[in-house]
C-alpha cells in the first residue's frame, strides 16, 4: 500500500469527473490509499474510507460507532468551529441511526415487522396506484416541467405520509425544514432551527396519536407504552426524513441518468423485466447517501491501517461502489449487470430499514414514468441541471424535462 499518497483536506466539493462519477481525487486516493487519513479543516487528523472490501468490512462492525454526531446533524469537517468528535455524543432520543446496541436493537426491532419484503409486496399495487396518479397529474400540465416537483419528490412523500400517518397537507413544513437540515452550507444553528421546527411538528402529532391512535406506522409505535414521546417524536423524524429525501433523488438523478445513457433507456423500455436489476445498478452507479461517518470507539485495524481510538472516520459508499476490485467496469451504467452486493443501502446492523419500501417505489416510479412519457427528455442542456452537490444527499435540485406526447 503506498503511504505516498498525499493525505486529503476535507472532501472535494465538486463532480469534476461528471454528474455521475465520483470527484477525481476521491478516485485517485482509492486506488492509492483506500484507507487514508483525512486532514479536517479544523486541524484534527481523521481517516476516509473509500475501498469496497474495507467500507464493508467497517459497516459490519459495530466498534465503528454510530454515535459520531447527531443522527445526520453533526458534520465535524464541514462546520467550522464545532469541538472535534473524541468521544460518543449523547444519543438524541429516537434517532437509531445515531445509536450501537443494545440501544439500537431495542428501537430498530420495533420496526422490522413494519417494513418487511411481505409487507412491501403487500402494498406494491397501492404504490403502483399512486405512481400512476402523479403521472396523470404530471401528463396534463404543459412541459417543460421541472420533474423533481411534479413526480420524483411527491411519489415517495406520498407514500411516506401514508404509511406514517402524517398528513400529506403538511408537507410543505417537513420538505421545507429536510431541504434545510441537508444542506451542508447552511450554518450549524439554521440546521438546528430546521431540526427543532421539525420535532415540534412531530411532537404535536405523536402525542395526538398517542391519545387515538390510527391505523398506521407511527400510531403502531405509539401503542408501545415503553416509548417516550421524545423517542416517538425522533424515530417519526428519522422516518419521514430518510423516507422521503432518499428516494426522491433517486428518481430525479436515475431519470437524469436513464437520460443521458439512451441506449441504455431503449433496452429498458424494451423489456421492463429487466427493471429490478436496473433499479440495482442505478442504485449502484449512483450512491446518492455517499458519505456516512463513523468513529472508532477502540483502536482498530482496517485495511493494513490503525485507526486510533476516538478518530473519526469518513464513507465514501460512491467510491466503495465504483471499486474496479468488486465491480468490472465499474464506472460504466449497465442494467443488465448483477449488481446487488453493492453498499448503496449500507451494511450491517444499520442497513437500510427502508430498503424494499424504496425499491419497489423506484420500480413502480420509473416504469410508470417510461411508459407513459415514451418521448421524455431533458428540457435544458445536461450541463445546466443543478446538481445537489450542497447537500448531504445527493441528486438534482431540478430537473426540467420535456415530451411530445403520452401514452397509458
Ligand atoms: C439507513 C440509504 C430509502 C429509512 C440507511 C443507510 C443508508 C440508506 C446508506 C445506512 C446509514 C448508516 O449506516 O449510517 C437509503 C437510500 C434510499 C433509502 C439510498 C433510497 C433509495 C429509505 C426509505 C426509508 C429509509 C424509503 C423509509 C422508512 C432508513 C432508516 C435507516 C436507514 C430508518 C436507519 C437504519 C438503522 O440505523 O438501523 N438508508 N435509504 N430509507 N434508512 Fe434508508
Amino acid at each position: 500500500m503506498s503511504q505516498e499518497a498525499p493525505i486529503p483536506h476535507g472532501l472535494p466539493k465538486e463532480r469534476d469527473a461528471g454528474p455521475f462519477d465520483p470527484p477525481r481525487d476521491i478516485t485517485r486516493l482509492r486506488e492509492a490509499r483506500p484507507v487514508s487519513p483525512m486532514a479536517f479543516p479544523d486541524g484534527h487528523q481523521g481517516w476516509i474510507v473509500t475501498g469496497y472490501d474495507a467500507v464493508r468490512q467497517l459497516m459490519a462492525d459495530t466498534r465503528f460507532s454510530s454515535r459520531q454526531d447527531i443522527g445526520v446533524l453533526h458534520v465535524p469537517y464541514e462546520i467550522p468551529g464545532l469541538p472535534v468528535v473524541t468521544e460518543p455524543s449523547p444519543v438524541e432520543p429516537g434517532l437509531f441511526i445515531a445509536m450501537d446496541p443494545p440501544d439500537h436493537t431495542r428501537l430498530r426491532t420495533k420496526l422490522t415487522g413494519a417494513f418487511t419484503v411481505k409487507r412491501m409486496k403487500m402494498l406494491e399495487e397501492h404504490i403502483v396506484d399512486i405512481a400512476e396518479r402523479q403521472l396523470d397529474h404530471m401528463a396534463r400540465l404543459t412541459p417543460p416541467v421541472d420533474l423533481v416537483k411534479e413526480f420524483a419528490l411527491p411519489l415517495p412523500s406520498l407514500v411516506i405520509c401514508e404509511l406514517l400517518g402524517v398528513p400529506y397537507g403538511d408537507r410543505e413544513q417537513f420538505q421545507v425544514n429536510s431541504v434545510r437540515f441537508l444542506n451542508k452550507e447552511l450554518p450549524f444553528d439554521e440546521k438546528i432551527a430546521a431540526y427543532t421546527e421539525m420535532n415540534a411538528y412531530l411532537s404535536e402529532l405523536v402525542t395526538r396519536k398517542r391519545a387515538a391512535p390510527g391505523e398506521d406506522i407511527l400510531s403502531d409505535l405509539a401503542r408501545h407504552d415503553d416509548l417516550a414521546i421524545e423517542e416517538l417524536t425522533g424515530i417519526a423524524f428519522l422516518l419521514l426524513l430518510a423516507g422521503h429525501e432518499t428516494t426522491a433523488n433517486m428518481l430525479g438523478l436515475g431519470t437524469f441518468a436513464l437520460l443521458e445513457h439512451p441506449e441504455q433507456l431503449a433496452e429498458l423500455r424494451a423489456d421492463p423485466d429487466l427493471m429490478p436489476g436496473a433499479v440495482e445498478e442505478l442504485m449502484r452507479y449512483l450512491s446518492v447517501v455517499d458519505i456516512v461517518y463513523r468513529y472508532a470507539a477502540e483502536d482498530l485495524e482496517l485495511g493494513g491501517e490503525t485507526i486510533g481510538k476516538g478518530s473519526s472516520v469518513v464513507v465514501s459508499m460512491l467510491a466503495a461502489n465504483r471499486d474496479p476490485r468488486r465491480f468490472d467496469n465499474p464506472d460504466t451504467l449497465d442494467i443488465r449487470r448483477k449488481a446487488r452486493g453493492h453498499l448503496s443501502f449500507g451494511h450491517g446492523v444499520h442497513q437500510c430499514l427502508g430498503q424494499q419500501l424504496a425499491r419497489v417505489e423506484m420500480r413502480a416510479g420509473f416504469e410508470g414514468l417510461l411508459r407513459r412519457f415514451p418521448t421524455l427528455r431533458l428540457a435544458v442542456p445536461a450541463d445546466e441541471v443543478k446538481l445537489r452537490t450542497n447537500m448531504q444527499i445527493y441528486g438534482v435540485h431540478e430537473l426540467p424535462v420535456t415530451w411530445t406526447e403520452t401514452a397509458r
